[in-house]
């Protein structure tokens, strides 16, 4: 069985977090972070290591073990019985994040819908992300190079992601908005979907 799943998906500092943390606290979803996976695993580990040296470039970790990682900690939640696949719909942020990753994740998930949050102006998630680095203890958002590095990981390898599934499931969502009409967009669909599912 696939588990049912939403993709939060946008740039670093679109709000993927914001909004997929808020969802998952209604009952029957499931939020799931890739980069929070990351940032709690131990740093003295292989997975660790390997985190703290491509996210301190602004790189993506490679694809064989974040999936895999990714796996371990979906398998964890159904086993403590916090995401049960057979009601509950999956809202997953940060994975997949390139093609390659996309491709592997087909055979576990099915995506019912992608919630694109846009910024076409960059520098506004530049300050955003400047911003939360005084308050997150986030190595990544504390230098300005490496979030231009994310940026342009975004643009090359991320974005492409979309076009590995029909153009009709992506919704479009200014992330520029106030968080709650963010939100809202993204419930509006999510309604809409569930209810055509029943
Ligand atoms: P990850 O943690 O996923 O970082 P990211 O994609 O760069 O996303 P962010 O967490 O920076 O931003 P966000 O979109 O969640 O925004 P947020 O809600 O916090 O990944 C970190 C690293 O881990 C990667 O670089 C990579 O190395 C590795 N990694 C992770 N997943 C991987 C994968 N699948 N494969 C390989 N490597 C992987 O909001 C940002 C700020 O803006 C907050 O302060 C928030 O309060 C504020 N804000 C949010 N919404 C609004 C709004 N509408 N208006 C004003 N402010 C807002």
């Amino acid at each position: 069985m696939k588990y049912q799943t939403y993709l939060i998906f946008g740039a670093p500092g679109s709000g993927k977090g914001t909004q997929g943390r808020t969802l998952g606290t209604i009952p029957r979803f499931f939020h799931c972070a890739c980069g929070d996976v990351f940032r709690s695993i131990d740093t003295r580990t292989e997975i660790g290591q390997a985190f703290l040296e491509y996210s301190s470039k602004g790189q993506l970790v490679p694809d064989e073990i974040t999936v895999r990682l990714w796996q371990a900690r979906i398998k964890d939640a159904v086993g403590m019985h916090i995401f049960k696949p057979d009601i509950d719909c999956l809202i997953l942020d940060g994975i997949p994040r390139n093609v390659g990753q996309a491709r592997l994740m087909d055979e576990m998930i099915e995506v019912r819908q992608i919630f694109h949050l846009t910024c076409p102006d960059r520098s506004k998630l530049v300050e955003r992300l400047k911003k939360r680095a005084l308050k997150d203890n986030r190595l990544d958002d504390a230098n300005e190079e490496v979030i231009r590095r994310r940026l342009a990981t975004y643009e090359e390898e991320t974005k492409p992601v979309l076009e590995h599934y029909p153009r009709e499931i992506v919704k479009d969502i200014d992330a520029t908005q106030l968080p709650v009409l963010v939100f809202q967009e993204i419930v509006k669909y999510v309604c809409q979907d569930q209810h055509a599912a029943v």
